[in-house]
């Protein structure tokens, strides 16, 4: 266990870099080692998630020379791996990886990962990938077999948005000839989308009557190219949310993608009454990127709708932290997918509120936050080893009143390795405790 303690930070502020996107990050490697040839990665993200891609993509037959700016990957036939691929804490990896294997006849690899992983629903990736031909020993948890086939196109229409689930199927289609159209009722990340584009494959997307639709054309082989990894918006976040509950504060974080699929705290706190600003707009490896800056300011509280969820969906217990300091009751619906995260992102939650004095009503998919514009603090918050929950409570006790503990901030490392260095570069008063 490492327990941490964040106490009030009043003097927080400046500018800050944040590490290289994780969807992206896992997506480059993805299919940088299914392209024949060699590619180049800059500004890969080094967290633990994104190093269990690496690892098994070595295994599966690409080769990788990295250091910390450059990393070339050569990518070429797949083939069994001879252990098992253990995909640790990372749903992405093991959702796109399935994805990307089950096209690749003779191949037999079985996924792991750890007990959090091993509890998360599998089913909505190896029902599709049966459907297109696929064969599993085991459905909905790991461990997991997978046994490459060849395999047909697809006409799949999800429930809910989920761009592991369109990206998964989409790889898939890489290494199949039959038509592959993906239908989800609202647009999830598009990340899958635009790099296929800069690997030469095409793929496109548009509205259609059961929401939104993507396609893969015919020409489906994949060129190498070199990608620069833009900064992750949801690392980001911690930094802007600090810097809306912080009376005076101002934050500016160089080169974070503002894909619209991720934008919605951003969104969420700018309506709420944070001031944001984006500057020196442009395209890096098909992605927007920016400056962003935002501001401390008067918070009002938010309704937040069901569609607004996608864009919004790993931002949701940092937003609920920062409705904690608004003046009044916020509304946070659509929120059912949180229970199938890293941990059950909904209780947790609402359990960390209640610790620092926030009064929180958690429905079966949504949550009341009554606001009251200041926080108690001075709860001690569990992680239940979920690096999205560790770093929204530890953001919460720089603008509380009292200090908040948590119990372990070891998951952080899963997607942002240096989150206290780059908090405490800010002005944050963040201790890590005996
Ligand atoms: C991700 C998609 C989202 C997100 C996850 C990363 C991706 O999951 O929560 O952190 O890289 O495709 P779902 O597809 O399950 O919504």
């Amino acid at each position: 266990m490492s327990a941490w303690r964040s106490s009030p930070s009043p003097q927080f502020g400046g500018r800050a870099t944040v590490p290289g996107d994780k969807s992206i990050s896992h997506r480059a490697l993805i299919l940088s080692a299914m392209a024949e040839g060699e590619s180049r990665i800059r500004g890969l993200l080094t967290s633990e998630d994104v190093m269990a891609t690496a690892k098994a993509v070595e295994a599966l037959g690409a080769r990788i020379e990295g250091n910390g700016s450059e990393w070339r990957v050569e990518g070429g036939p797949w083939t069994s791996p001879e252990d098992p691929l253990d995909c640790g804490n990372s749903g992405t990896s093991a959702r796109l990886l399935m994805g990307a294997a089950a096209g690749v006849e003779g191949l037999r690899a079985t996924f792991t990962g750890d007990a959090s992983l091993s509890r998360r629903p599998m089913h909505r990736i190896t029902e599709p990938l049966s459907r297109m031909g696929a064969r599993f020993d085991g459905a909905d948890h790991l461990p997991i077999t997978l046994h490459g086939q060849r395999l047909g196109g697809i006409d799949h229409v999800g429930r809910v948005a989920s761009a592991q689930v369109k990206t998964a199927l989409l790889f898939a289609g890489l290494r199949s000839k039959g038509p592959v159209r993906i239908v989800e009722p609202v647009p999830s990340r598009d990340h899958g989308e635009v790099m296929l584009l800069q690997f030469g494959v095409e793929v496109d997307a548009e509205p259609c009557p059961e929401g939104w639709c993507v396609r893969l054309g015919n020409q489906r082989s994949l060129r190498p190219t070199d990608i620069h990894v833009p900064g992750d918006p949801s690392s980001a976040a911690f930094l802007w949310a600090a810097a809306a509950i912080i009376h005076g504060a101002s934050v500016t974080t160089p080169g974070v993608c503002i894909n619209a699929g991720r934008t919605g705290f951003l969104e969420a706190i700018e309506r709420m009454g944070a001031r944001v600003e984006i500057d020196a707009e442009r395209i890096q490896s098909g992605e927007p990127v920016a400056d962003v800056t935002v501001s401390h300011d008067r918070l009002e509280p938010i309704h937040l709708a069901p569609d607004q969820v996608p864009s919004t969906i790993d931002e949701i217990p940092l937003l609920a932290c920062v409705a904690s300091f608004a003046d009044g009751e916020s509304h946070l619906e659509g929120l059912g997918e949180l229970r199938h995260k890293e941990s059950d992102r909904l209780g947790a939650v609402a359990a960390g509120l209640t610790a620092n004095g926030v009064s929180v009503f958690p429905e079966a998919d949504a949550l009341r936050i009554l606001g009251r514009g200041k926080v108690r603090g001075g709860g001690m918050v569990l992680a239940h080893g979920d690096h999205r929950i560790a770093m929204a409570f530890l953001t919460l006790g720089l603008g509380a009143r009292q200090p908040v503990t948590l119990d372990d901030g070891r998951s952080i490392a899963v997607s942002f390795p240096g989150f206290a260095e780059v908090m405490r570069s800010l002005g944050a008063q963040l201790e890590e405790l005996e």
